[in-house]
Parts: structure tokens; sequence; C-alpha cells
């Protein structure tokens, strides 16, 4: 029994590793200066009503790296399938579904849900880089399953203890990146 649920929770992570990995390739990219000419901010530095649309923190090498992480990750599940590896946390059919337009509707739908996230906390009038909790740590998962759903029929058990996972997940993630000197802050 508790062995079905560890599998199940493994098997969430898994399937959400594209989006997982798309929303933490942007700070990787900053650190590493990865692509430097990319490095704009997607609102061109305009503002609305004195404030920033989305702010420095999101540019374009952002968008551009998660896309193409999503799509190396998605295309890495569609070859271990194709090899039989993994198959106990599988829980979608790489090999069915278009896995390299499930890439990137992952890498779209997870920093996409971080730029509307940027746009609304803007509006809202918190700083570029200050922590909007829950929001902050939720953004990219429901852009993920708000884009891939085109393609994935979720259920709603998936959906729900995907939520969960990340909001308890998010913290220890974070502080390891702190700890490891890749992000700036703790949150
Ligand atoms: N990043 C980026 N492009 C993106 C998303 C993120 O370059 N589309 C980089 C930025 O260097 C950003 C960092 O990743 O500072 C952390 O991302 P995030 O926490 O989402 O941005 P914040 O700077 O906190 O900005 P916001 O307040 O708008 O969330
Ligand atoms: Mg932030």
């Amino acid at each position: 029994m508790y062995w079905t649920y560890t599998i199940f929770i493994v098997a969430i992570i898994y399937t959400l590793l594209p989006a997982y990995l798309a929303n933490m390739a942007p700070v990787f990219a900053m650190r590493l200066n990865w692509l430097p000419e990319l490095n704009k901010p997607i609102d061109g530095g305009f503002k609305i009503y004195d404030k920033e649309i989305l702010g420095q923190g999101k540019t374009w090498r952002g968008l551009i790296v998660g896309i193409i992480v999503a799509i190396i990750i998605s295309s890495l599940q569609a070859a271990l399938q194709a090899v039989g590896w993994l198959d106990s946390v599988r829980l979608l059919d790489y090999l069915s579904i278009n896995f390299l337009a499930f890439g990137f509707l992952a890498g779209l739908g997870a920093l996409g849900g971080d730029i509307v996230k940027s746009f609304i906390k803007r509006r809202v009038n918190i700083a570029s880089g200050n922590a909007w909790p829950i929001f902050d740590q939720l953004d990219f998962v429901l852009g993920f399953f708000f884009l891939t759903w085109s393609l994935v029929a979720w259920t709603e058990n998936i959906f729900w203890t995907a939520i969960i996972l990340t909001l308890a997940g998010h913290p220890l993630s974070n502080m390891l990146g702190y700890y490891l000197k890749i992000k700036k802050v703790w949150w």
C-alpha cells in the first residue's frame, strides 16, 4: 500500500520533470551566463502607469532556455520508454503523444505561467525579486497543466498531488539552491 503511494509520487515527479527542470533552467542560465545575447527583458524595459510590465527578472534567455530544457527532458523520457527503462514510474505514453510538442508546451507553460505571475505581481505592487508566497511556487505548475491539457487528459488525482508535492518540495529545493549559491535568496 505505502509502496503504491511512493511509486505514484515518484511517477508524478517524473511526469513533471520537464516543467521542474524548465523552471530551474533560467537561474542556471543566469549564473553560468549562457546565451548572453538573449539576456534581455521580455518587456523591453517598458512600464505601464509607472510600473514595470514584467520586470528585469523575466528575460528571453530564461524563456528560451526553459523551453529547450523541457524538450530535451521529454525527448529523454521518450527514449527511456523506447528502451523500456523506468516503466513503473511512467504515467504518460511518450511515444503516442507527440513528445516534442509535449516538451515544448511543458516549457512554454512553465515559463509562461511564471511570466503571467510576474505581470500580476507588478500590478499588485510587488517589486521584482520580492516574494509572493504560493503564487511564486505554483505559477509554473499551473502553466504546465494549462498548456499540456491539449495533449494529456490529466486526472484530478495527478493534478492535486502535483500541486501539493510542489508546495512541499519548493522550500526544500530553494534552500538547497541558496546553499549551493545558485539562488540569491532562500525563497
Ligand atoms: N529568469 C530569467 N527569465 C525568466 C525567468 C527567470 O532570466 N523568464 C531568471 C532571472 O535572472 C530571475 C531568476 O531567473 O531573477 C529567478 O526567477 P524568478 O524568481 O522567477 O524571478 P524574480 O527575479 O524573482 O522576479 P519576479 O518577482 O517577477 O518573480
Ligand atoms: Mg522570484
